[in-house]
């Protein structure tokens, strides 16, 4: 393990009231499913990891998707403002599997390992309170964000903390701001889900390219009416809903190529809009399994589970994350963490 101290200190950053050592510190609440991805034809111009050759284009590379509420605590507030996940696993030949763990906002919170301990520790939840209309007018008037009113039932948030927070560290604006009004979706499959750091992959030439990934939903990206009263407990049987009677629901998955200038190794910082995007093939989900508890619930993702063809960049976030999904698995008793075939 790199730095124990700092992975252990992290993880404890993010242990909250209403959270469990036995559960995800983070992503608590979720749901998993099954399906297959089938790459683009032009896929393996760009990348030659196995999900992505011709091959796998014939008969699918079998996946397991686990959808969650990126809140740390038990109790399932779905309808609740938050940034949500997405963890894939594509079980390639020979026993070996390739992880792409993304979320809602589009970039993080802090371009280091002791910077995110930092907004980590100044954002754990703080009591919180409808702000007054005139408080409202006040933050609006000093080019602040105004706080978004308490959910019922709600005594604290992140927000207050993370928000001061933002307000010192520009780097954690972007984020801060996506996260305070992201909204809940109507369901996890209207959202655009993003892996955020930079990966290298390696084309049918030889060719490297520094790439970020992201999901889109084929049905598009959707969000809950914010002036109704948030329902609670809706994600898991919307999926099971649509995924009924041979139903399937899809994503494409679509790769960003970086220029020079870009940023590689700091996730806090978008790339420009206009930058060339690849699709690199479509996942079908098709069914949400029943053994949830034992299965998804134990199953350990990890970003830094690569395979042949994709390569980590030197993002310190990225490579931190790997030991710090391992220690978490390991103190919830997860299936162990998935090191074979992985890089570093
Ligand atoms: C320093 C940065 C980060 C830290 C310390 C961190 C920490 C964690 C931890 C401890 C878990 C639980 C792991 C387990 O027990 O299996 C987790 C889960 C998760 N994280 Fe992160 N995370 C970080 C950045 C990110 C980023 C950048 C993304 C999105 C691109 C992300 C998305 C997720 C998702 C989707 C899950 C749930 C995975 C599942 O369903 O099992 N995290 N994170």
């Amino acid at each position: 393990m790199e730095n124990k101290h700092l992975v252990k200190d992290i993880v404890h950053a993010l242990d909250i009231d209403g959270g469990s050592t036995e559960r995800r510190p983070v992503h608590t609440v979720g749901v998993g499913a099954t399906g297959f991805f089938k790459p683009s034809p032009m896929a393996q111009r760009f990348c030659v990891a196995e999900h992505f050759l011709p091959k796998a284009a014939k008969k699918g590379v079998r996946v397991d998707i686990r959808f969650s509420n990126g809140m740390g605590v038990v109790e399932e507030h779905d309808g609740w403002s938050d940034v949500r996940g997405m963890a894939v696993r594509f079980y390639l030949e020979n026993g070996q599997s390739t992880d792409l763990v993304s979320m809602t906002l589009p970039v993080f919170f802090a371009p280091t390992p002791e910077t995110f301990l930092d907004f980590a520790l100044n954002a754990r939840p703080k009591p919180c309170q409808r702000a007054t209309p005139w408080q409202k007018i006040k933050s609006y008037l000093q080019l602040q964000l105004p706080l978004p009113d308490p959910y019922p039932g709600q005594t604290e948030r992140p927000n207050e903390g993370a928000i001061a927070f933002a307000s010192k560290h520009v780097w954690a604006q972007p984020a801060v701001i996506d996260a305070s009004s992201i909204g809940a979706p109507v369901s996890y499959v209207r959202a655009t889900y993003h892996a955020v750091h930079t990966f290298i992959v390696t084309g049918k030439d030889g060719q490297r390219r520094w790439v970020r990934f992201s999901w889109a939903p084929i049905a598009g990206v959707l969000n809950t009416d914010p002036k109704k009263p948030p329902e609670d407990r809706y994600l898991k049987k919307d999926l099971e809903k649509r995924l009924s009677h041979g139903r399937t629901e899809r994503f494409s998955l679509m790769m960003q190529i970086g220029e020079a200038g870009d940023d590689f190794n700091d996730s806090t910082r978008q790339w420009p809009p206009h930058r060339t995007r690849v699709m690199m093939g479509t996942l079908t989900l098709n069914k949400v399994r029943e053994d949830q508890q034992e299965y998804f619930e134990k199953l350990s993702f990890n970003p830094w589970h690569l395979t042949d063809g994709i390569d980590p960049s030197d993002d310190p976030v990225l490579r931190i994350r790997k030991d710090v999904y391992a220690f978490s698995s390991n103190r919830r008793q997860g299936t162990p963490c998935p090191f074979s075939g992985t890089k570093g």
